[in-house]
């Protein structure tokens, strides 16, 4: 008797299985659409519905446990020479440019006896071209509770811009962008720039350029502005000189959980104004577009420098690297940023940007390291250029981006440690970082400070404006092995972060490049921020229609081995 009842249930459970309470409905469920409701979606969007083929399928005999029609050989191995391209994502409404936030579910390297499953990636994704579009992608994951995720270029370290079983709303076509030349309000006169959604970087440098203005904007052309750029903080070449994207941001419009669109501003729905301006991406609304401020364009110098490891010379290389950081606070202080790398090759200044300098003088911010090398009779390269403007600036930059390649974790380098201790325990920490087999620490040397007249008056973390490092750690992904790639991840939480995190205590870490198991990040990613955000997304979310790990309100929620996500 008790066999059959179990051999019933199990039957039952197989066909059509009951969402469990406070989880969210996925496929299999008897409550997750009929194929006939998703088609009346599709319809509601004009014919935009993409279901899910993850991008690397063409590399898999198998896709979702059938014989799959699109196995192409030669389209895998072409796929493989362009996977680690920020470009090769972009064009995809589901593919998460940090590998391991697709489950290793269609893994492109591992032969095409492996099958292609779905995976973490979203089940559909609304390929927006309105608000109107976002407004029904939020009723239709509400009325059937489902979880919603908002894609815009998918290069979150975080994984926050993918989730399994979900509905994406896909923002990167929305690619307008205009000019308001007399932009004026009580704190603001001046030009701004209207962007759509689905800007990205390049874009915005290029039209900004072409009016002679320039906005501020991150270091990778193709991350996009309006998401989760500019609503985690967003910093780059023209931080030290303006502040982090969102100490620039005028006016949002936005779709809130409720459906409304809305315009946020310093006056009109000032907390969500607040929010928005660092307290996350995918948590309080889906931004529709941001107004930034513009400022008339600047010629630059920048420069490269490049010390190696030859194997021989470790203590003396990073010696030289502590002098390096010494000269960090005068450098941010006039206006510029430098990204270093430190790994087992070496150190690289790849490069220092200081808008409106000569190269002689931002040459002249390293003289001490050029001492310290010639003392030491080291061999290093330095060369420095002049740019006419921004965007020449920018588009010089030979540093090639390059994703899908590294596991990340973050933390902010305060100045007053170097100002305080000097740099030896700094060093310390580095060294142990970067000569880890794989590993590499990178530098973001900048000040913020000045974006702002006070830390609270925009909602990034508070810790932003002293840190004068926001460092990231970087492990490798190993294609071949996932349990090396997740160990790898461990590591980053386990053994490499507590290096940094002894050096600050109590301190924080960017957001949009911190590791996604940071303990404690309602205090790490937001600071004293959080409880304020937290009432802000209750108040305008509720129902927590909006959820990405680690976004504000998020630790409700817990995913299940299966995917699904469920109030804990
Ligand atoms: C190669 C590379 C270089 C980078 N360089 C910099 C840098 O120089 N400076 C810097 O500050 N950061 C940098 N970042 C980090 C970057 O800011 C984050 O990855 C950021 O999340 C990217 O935002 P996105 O909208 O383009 O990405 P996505 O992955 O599409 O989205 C990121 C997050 O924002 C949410 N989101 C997207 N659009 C919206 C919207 N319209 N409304 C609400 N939520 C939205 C998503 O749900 C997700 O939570 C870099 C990242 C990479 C991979
Ligand atoms: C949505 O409709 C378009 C146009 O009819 C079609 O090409 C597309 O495959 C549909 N999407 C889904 C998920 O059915
Ligand atoms: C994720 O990967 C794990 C380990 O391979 C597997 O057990 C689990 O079923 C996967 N989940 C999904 C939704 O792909
Ligand atoms: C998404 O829509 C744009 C037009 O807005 C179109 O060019 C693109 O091909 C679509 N992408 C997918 C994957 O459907
Ligand atoms: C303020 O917001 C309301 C609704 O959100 C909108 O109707 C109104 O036009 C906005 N006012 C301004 C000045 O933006
Ligand atoms: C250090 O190693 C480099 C490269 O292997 C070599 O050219 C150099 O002579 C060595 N220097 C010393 C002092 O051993
Ligand atoms: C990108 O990463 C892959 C994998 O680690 C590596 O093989 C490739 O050389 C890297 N490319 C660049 C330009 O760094
Ligand atoms: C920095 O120096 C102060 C005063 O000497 C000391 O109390 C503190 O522990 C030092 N911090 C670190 C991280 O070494």
């Amino acid at each position: 008797m008790p066999l059959i009842s179990t051999a019933i249930f199990l039957l039952i459970s197989a066909v059509i299985a009951i969402t469990p309470p406070r989880c969210r409905s996925i496929p299999g469920d008897a409550s997750w659409p009929t194929s006939k409701q998703w088609d009346l979606l599709n319809q509601t969007v004009g014919g935009n519905l993409v279901a899910t083929i993850p991008i690397a399928a063409p590399c898999h005999k198998t896709l979702f446990g059938k014989p799959s029609p699109v196995f192409n050989q030669e389209e895998c191995d072409a796929l493989r020479n362009i996977w680690f391209y920020p470009t090769t994502h972009l064009p995809s409404s589901s593919s998460p440019m940090a590998y391991v936030f697709s489950n290793d579910s269609c893994n492109p390297f591992l032969g095409p006896e492996t099958p292609c499953t779905i995976g973490y990636h979203v089940a559909y994704a609304v390929n927006a071209t309105s608000a109107k579009d976002f407004q029904t992608a939020i009723r239709f994951a509400k009325d059937n509770n489902i979880r919603l995720v908002i894609r815009n270029t998918g290069h979150d370290y975080l994984g926050k811009s993918t989730g399994a079983h979900a509905l994406g709303i896909w923002t990167h076509n929305l690619k307008s962008i205009s000019l308001l030349q007399e932009y004026h309000d009580e704190n603001y006169e001046g030009a701004a720039i209207k962007l759509g959604a689905g800007v990205e970087v390049i874009q915005a440098y290029e039209f900004a350029a072409s009016y002679g203005l320039l906005v501020v904007g991150g270091n990778c052309p193709t991350v996009g502005i309006a998401g989760g750029y500019i609503q985690g903080g967003g910093h780059g070449p023209l931080s030290s000189k303006f502040g982090l994207a969102a100490d620039q941001v005028l006016e949002y419009e936005v779709v809130t959980a409720d459906g409304e669109l809305i315009t946020a501003t310093n006056k009109n729905n000032s907390d969500l104004f607040w929010a928005l301006r660092g307290g996350g991406g995918s948590t309080y609304g889906v931004v529709v577009s941001v107004t930034v401020k513009a400022f008339p364009d600047t010629s630059s110098a920048m420069s490269y420098m490049e010390v190696p490891n030859t194997g021989n010379n470790t203590d003396a290389l990073y010696s030289v690297i502590g002098t390096f950081l010494q000269t960090l606070p005068r450098l941010v202080d006039a206006g510029a940023i430098a990204i270093f790398v430190v790994s087992a090759a070496g150190f690289s200044l790849t490069p220092a940007i200081a808008p409106g300098m000569q190269p002689v003088e931002l040459d002249s911010h390293f003289y001490p390291v050029f001492d310290r090398l010639h003392k030491l009779g080291l061999d290093y390269t330095y060369s420095s250029s002049a740019h006419p403007t921004f965007l020449d600036t920018f588009n010089a930059v030979t540093t090639v981006s390059n994703v899908s390649d590294q596991n990340l974790g973050g933390r902010f380098i305060p100045r007053s440690l170097i100002e305080s201790n000097g740099t030896n325990a700094l060093v310390d920490a580095i060294r142990y970082i970067s000569t880890r087999e794989g590993a590499l620490f990178v530098g973001n040397s900048i000040n913020v400070k000045k974006g702002v007249s006070a830390p609270d008056d925009v909602s990034a973390n508070p810790h932003f404006r002293d840190t004068l490092i926001s460092a990231t750690i970087g492990t490798s992904i190993d294609y071949m092995n996932m349990d090396v790639t997740l160990d790898n991840v461990r590591s980053i939480t386990d053994d490499l972060l507590p290096k940094l995190e002894a050096l600050t205590p109590g301190g924080g870490a960017y957001l949009s490049e911190g590791d996604v198991h940071q303990p404690d990040f309602q205090s790490t990613f937001y600071g004293d921020h959080y409880n304020r955000l937290l009432q802000i997304k209750r108040q305008y979310d509720p129902q927590d229609v909006f959820y990405a790990k680690t976004a504000v309100g998020s630790e409700r929620w817990e995913q299940g081995l299966d995917g699904r996500l469920c109030l804990v």
